[in-house]
């Protein structure tokens, strides 16, 4: 670890940014190093990290001083002021949110899947991260993809409302407990009540499009990350907002380019170290969101073909949308970046 290394978690106060100080912690990242920033509204706050406590402050030119690493865990409109900020002060920041997904001169990098991209010249000082569904898909098509060929994969994101942030972990906890109180429940995050429901919703809608931001956002980062490898798999789906907090769960229909026996595709899948697979139905052992929370692995299982297509295989995953999904990325793109990942 770089000993000068100096880091500022933006967005501290958050779900993702929460996740990231944890694994900071679980680095032994020291606590003298660490700025926390998050906007105005949370200037005081105090948060544990380890056996120390960390006052918030609110990020400006100022508490950006002298800072090496900025992670930024907020939303993507805050994040596009503040990464040009960041990289103004002379740090080097990595983004977690939508903000420069789709911008061509910033390196879109899943590490342990393109880490590469870090180490050539780019131009400015910012990396962005792929959505947590998109982590999810790439990390489970790549094993397939080099043992078989992937020509397409349609997905079903069943996503936790953690998805959106504290408020989406507040506005389902409020209309459950209006739920089981018999009152009917406001709807303000989501688009409808999510409490004991399902809305095939998730995130605003592309201008003039069918498809929402999130699930475009698949489509395009999984065709960047995998221009890399020289095969790019059509991906797309739908996300679907679902009642429960942390964790989301993720149906694949996955197009081989040459038929695959399951044994065959399970055996590719248990050779990734980033993946699980659990994957004895009868004895009722499949992935479950329960299951997958604080775990770095993306679990896999329900693995299935049929002999009328045998080039398509069927399988549920689940990943712990803002720790493997997000904290992760951040902090391992970041300390490598940082030149400080031994
Ligand atoms: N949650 C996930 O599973 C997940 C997965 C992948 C990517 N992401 C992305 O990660 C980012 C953070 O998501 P989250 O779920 O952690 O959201 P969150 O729980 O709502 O937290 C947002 C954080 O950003 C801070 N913030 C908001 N506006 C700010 C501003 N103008 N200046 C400085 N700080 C500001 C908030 O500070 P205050 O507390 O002071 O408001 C809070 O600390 C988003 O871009 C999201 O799309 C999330």
């Amino acid at each position: 670890m770089n000993e000068n290394l100096r880091i500022a978690v933006v967005g501290a106060t958050g779900v993702v940014g929460t996740e990231v100080l944890s694994t900071l912690l679980l680095r032994d990242f020291p606590a003298e190093q660490l700025s926390v920033l998050a906007s105005e509204r949370s200037e005081g706050e105090e948060l544990a990290y380890g056996e120390e406590t960390l006052e918030v402050e609110p990020v400006s030119a100022e508490t950006l001083r002298g800072i090496g690493l900025v992670l930024l865990a907020t939303p993507a409109d805050a994040s596009r002021t503040l990464a040009p900020l960041a990289q103004a002060a002379g740090a080097w920041v990595v983004d977690v949110s939508s903000a420069f997904r789709a911008d061509g001169t910033v390196p879109l990098v899943l590490p342990g899947f393109n880490s590469e991209a870090l180490g050539t010249p780019f131009k400015g000082r910012i990396v962005s991260l792929p959505s947590a569904v998109t982590t999810a898909v790439a990390t489970l098509v790549e094993p397939l993809r080099q043992a078989f060929g992937v020509a397409q994969v349609q997905v079903t994101a069943l996503m936790g409302v953690s998805s959106s942030g504290q408020r989406g972990l507040k506005e389902l906890e409020q209309q459950t407990s209006a739920l089981l109180s018999g009152r009917e429940p406001e709807a303000h995050v989501f688009p409808h009540r999510v409490g004991f429901n399902l809305v095939p919703q998730v995130g605003p809608f592309m201008a003039n499009s069918p498809w929402t931001e999130e699930e475009a956002g698949w489509t395009l980062e999984c065709a960047r990350l995998f221009a890399s490898k020289g095969e790019v798999p059509v991906v797309a789906g739908t996300a679907v907002q679902v009642p429960t907090f942390f964790g989301h769960g993720l149906s694949l229909h996955v197009r081989l380019k040459k038929p695959a026996p399951v044994d065959q595709a399970r055996a590719a899948l248990k050779g990734s170290p980033a993946l699980k697979v659990l994957d004895s139905p009868t004895e009722k052992v499949y992935p479950l969101p329960s299951l997958v929370t604080a775990d770095p692995t993306i679990h896999v299982g329900r693995l299935r073909s049929f002999p009328q297509a045998p080039e398509w295989l069927t399988l549920f995953a689940t990943v712990d949308n803002a720790g493997r999904g997000a904290a992760l990325n951040l902090v391992e793109a970041g300390l490598r970046l940082a030149g400080s990942d031994s």
